[in-house]
């Protein structure tokens, strides 16, 4: 198994003890935040959004953001959910509506966290470097949006 293969299969596995364990829903996810960004060195960001009665509302997360509500159809995180798909942008200065929480920031993406075929939240990763993101990471977080699914769920509230 190769190294990043081997990382993988960690991180799931871990997020999933998390998951698992008895602990409070922000604890956990906030646990499984910094678990895959310390993981990343590029990662500059990382944090979850739910999904509280139609609006994005930033929950667990690395540091502070600007943006804490962000409504359907806004910015990158709100048009992941208003067109239904991730997004992977590989340089934020040619999206233009595009909402900065760090002048620095370069790329970006968002994998929608779905519980029981509804959205209920999004990770949402920043990096200061251009096209950090790869179809494997997009791929890592959509196992771990399955993982995570129940509690972001709870969380929210839906
Ligand atoms: N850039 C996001 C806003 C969230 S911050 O990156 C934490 C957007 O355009 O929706």
């Amino acid at each position: 198994m190769g190294e990043r293969a081997t990382l993988e299969r960690d991180l799931r596995t871990e997020a999933e003890g998390l998951v698992a364990s008895d602990g409070p829903d922000e604890e956990v996810l906030d646990g499984v935040v910094r678990l895959v960004h310390e993981a990343h060195p590029s990662w500059d960001w990382s944090g979850i959004y739910l999904m509280k009665d139609g609006v994005l509302v930033l929950g667990p997360k690395t540091a502070p953001a600007d943006h804490d509500r962000i409504e359907v159809g806004e910015g990158v995180c709100g048009t992941a959910v208003s067109e239904d798909r991730n997004q992977v942008v590989e340089d934020v200065r040619e999206v233009e509506n595009y909402l900065a929480c760090s002048i620095h920031t370069r790329s970006e993406i968002v994998v929608l966290i779905r519980h029981e075929g509804v959205i209920v939240g999004q990770f949402d990763i920043d990096s200061d470097t251009v096209g950090a993101f790869t179809a494997r990471d997009e791929a890592l977080l959509e196992e771990l949006a399955a993982v995570v699914a129940p509690r972001v769920a709870s969380l929210a509230g839906s």
